[in-house]
């Protein structure tokens, strides 16, 4: 076995890990001057398959506010565009650099990077999940309202990447999450088993909006086609209409629930401009909190969180 501290997803880290990371990430919010040199001399590389606003720019601007360096790769100027394999690219880059972060489609992607690198590998973003995010919104919620434990969390539309990882940290942190999906964007049996298995937190699946939302203290939702659903756009956005957060729905959430969206938010499709722009909505402290969690999540991945 490898002592790569690689974070590849929630479900892969125990809760303690996490626990750490997500402490370590409110530790260096508060007192981002005394982390200035925490990474000095490394080097992280940031390699994406799909496109980014947030992932990007928080990464880059995390690793130099660490006193780090960043190399943005894009597929196409490198040979893995060209079939250099997975493989060999990790081999190489690991030669180079510290640590890499990676955004593209299929999650054996990243495996297969992390099984041949002997440096820390960082799931920016798969088709199956995206842990990153969940880091920033454990935290995000954990600022708003205090611990996650024994909450009640509900996401309404696409079982997507972003629910999933929920699910897992919902496991991992001891809460109930609520996946309210159609059965056509239904959550994989995979998930429900492993969540299950493991005997913590709770998973609950409904096909109503409603019933998952009603009272709960965090109402979560992303949008109907991610970027690698290309070829049913039309009948997502038709399936998925009934799972819109708008203020009626929000309105059955628990008085103080906050909503939670990773963003991109294509308003007046999964949420209404009442909604995002409103007083329940922190979406902009979650997008900045990705700052502050992949600033800790780096930090462990080089052993550098103290
Ligand atoms: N939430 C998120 O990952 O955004 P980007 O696609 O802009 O990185
Ligand atoms: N579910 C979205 C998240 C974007 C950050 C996607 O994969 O496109």
């Amino acid at each position: 076995m490898s002592n790569v501290r690689h974070f590849l997803d929630v479900d892969r880290l125990d809760t303690a890990t996490l626990r750490r990371i997500l402490d370590g990430a409110v530790t260096i919010k508060k007192n981002r001057p005394a982390y200035a040199n925490l990474l000095a001399g490394k080097t992280l590389a940031l390699i994406f398959e799909k496109p980014s606003t947030r992932t990007r720019v928080s990464f880059e601007v995390g690793m130099r506010q660490l006193g780090g360096n960043v190399l943005v790769l894009k597929p196409d100027d490198m040979q893995l565009g060209r079939g250099e394999t997975i493989g060999d690219t990790a081999r190489v880059l690991s030669r180079y650099v510290d640590a890499v972060m990676v955004r593209t489609t299929g999650e054996e992607r990243v495996h297969e990077l992390a099984a041949h690198a002997s440096i820390p590998i960082i799931n920016g973003l798969t088709d199956q999940t995206h842990p990153c995010q969940i880091m920033a919104d454990l935290m995000t919620f954990e600022e708003h309202r205090g611990p996650i434990e024994g909450r009640v969390v509900a996401w309404t539309g696409d079982c997507n990447n972003v629910a999933v990882s929920w699910a897992h940290a919902a496991v991992r942190f001891g809460f109930e999450i609520r996946l309210a999906c159609p059965p056509q964007y239904a959550a994989p049996p995979a998930l429900l088993a492993w969540a299950k298995a493991e005997g913590k937190g709770r998973v609950v699946v409904t096909e109503s909006p409603e019933d998952a939302v009603r009272g709960a203290e965090c109402v979560i939702t992303d949008a109907w086609a991610s970027m690698h659903n290309t070829d049913d756009v039309d009948e997502r956005t038709a399936t998925l209409a009934p799972y819109q957060v708008n203020e009626a729905l929000m309105g059955l959430a628990h008085p103080e629930a906050l909503f939670m969206h990773c963003l991109p938010a294509h308003r007046g499709e999964e949420v209404t401009d009442g909604v995002i722009d409103g007083r329940h909505s922190v979406v902009w402290d979650e997008a900045e909190n990705r700052l502050h969690a992949q600033k800790a999540i780096l930090a462990w991945c080089m052993d550098a969180l103290v």
